[in-house]
């Protein structure tokens, strides 16, 4: 499937609690083999190896540790689930090479958590070769997403300055760096809901530089991008993470989200464009866009951009349902939408698509 990518599962026959590889397949691609079949190719081509094994029988553990002696072993992470979680069990796993280790059943939430965390070190550790700041603002936008995201799932406080000194890093970084190299960092990046709330806040702060916004409202563009899906964090996770296209009744749910974004924000006191951005990024010229059905010149023009800058991060982003599409075919798509995109916008934005930077920073010192 598109955008979906291999993890391994090495198994043996022993009884073991196999709940979560249902979880695992939510994510990614699963193959299972037993340590006899485990070979180089499933280090090659995995994100991930999850190792369930008795680790106190010889006859697994001798394979198994030729196997971990591979050469192609060394750039893929693997994780042991441990059933006693004793320190025999936690040595045996050292000794392996485990990148980490988790007592095995746990709750759902943290085999996620972990898993996530793994899946995403070569991606995060690759950051270290972009420029100082872009690493910064990199790590501290992830530190910021998933709090934000997680408080507001728990219905706790979500700070507007926490997420604006977040977002002043990404405006410094994108005007002294460009947008190109972070972006495509970003791309690769395997949690969706970071990706795409921190391509949203690249490119509506790229799009506003090349407009020519003052500070106040670049920072209120970059903000309102990255917040501008807070809303799904009240989304059942059977809809957000479906690994297919939603059917009409899911889809009535996943619309929701944008009221939900913008009431979320409402509660916490922030400012009204940040509000409108997140509230009416789905809304449509034409009126048929969500929540309001706002018509016409009821959509502001932070709405309007917003919505481009949201429509060409879904378009250009791969989805394990569809494939990443060229950003020239995605602008192709989006000025075909007239009547509900703000067409002159759209050509406006074909320099931030198409990275044009000597247009994007021609407003810049
Ligand atoms: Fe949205
Ligand atoms: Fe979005």
């Amino acid at each position: 499937m598109f955008g979906k990518q291999q993890v391994t599962i090495v198994r043996d026959n022993n009884i073991h609690d196999t709940s979560f590889v249902k979880l695992v397949k939510r994510f990614h691609d699963v193959k299972m083999v037993t340590v006899k079949s485990f070979c180089a190719e499933d280090f090659r081509r995995s994100l991930l190896i999850i190792i369930q094994v008795n680790l106190t029988d010889p006859e697994v553990l001798h394979p198994l540790k030729d196997k971990m002696s591979m050469p192609e072993r060394e750039h893929t992470p693997v994780l042991f689930l441990l059933d006693e979680f004793n320190r025999r069990e936690i040595v045996q796993a050292n000794i392996l090479g485990a990148t980490d280790y988790i007592g095995y059943p746990c709750p759902d939430s943290n085999f996620i958590e972990i898993m996530g965390d793994l899946v995403n070190h070569l991606v995060e550790k690759s950051w270290e070769k972009l420029s100082k700041i872009q690493e910064s603002a990199l790590k501290v936008g992830l530190k910021v997403v998933e709090n934000t995201f997680s408080n507001a799932a728990k219905g706790l406080e979500i700070i507007q300055d926490e997420v604006k000194e977040s977002c002043d890093l990404i405006i410094k970084a994108t005007a002294q760096d460009g947008l190109t190299d972070w972006m495509n960092a970003i791309r690769q990046h395997h949690n969706y809901t970071y990706r795409h709330s921190m391509m949203v806040c690249g490119y509506l702060t790229a799009f506003g530089m090349l407009l020519g916004v003052k500070k106040t409202d670049l920072q209120m563009l970059a903000v309102g991008g990255m917040m501008h899906d807070i809303g799904k964090s009240l989304t059942p996770l059977e809809i957000l993470d479906k690994p297919a296209r939603l059917d009409p009744a899911e889809w009535e749910i996943m619309k929701d989200h944008a009221k939900n974004s913008g009431e979320i924000l409402a509660k916490n006191g922030w400012d009204e464009d940040m509000i409108d951005i997140a509230a009416h990024h789905h809304e449509r010229l034409d009126g048929s866009g969500y929540s309001d059905g706002l018509k016409g010149s009821e959509v502001s023009d932070l709405a309007r951009m917003a919505a481009i800058a949201d429509m060409f991060s879904g378009l250009v982003d791969k989805r394990s349902y569809k494939p990443a599409m060229p950003a020239e075919k995605a602008i192709q798509v989006m000025l075909e939408a007239e009547g509900q995109l703000d067409i002159p916008l759209v050509k406006a934005f074909q320099a931030v698509a198409l990275s044009d930077e000597s247009k994007i920073f021609a407003h810049q010192k």
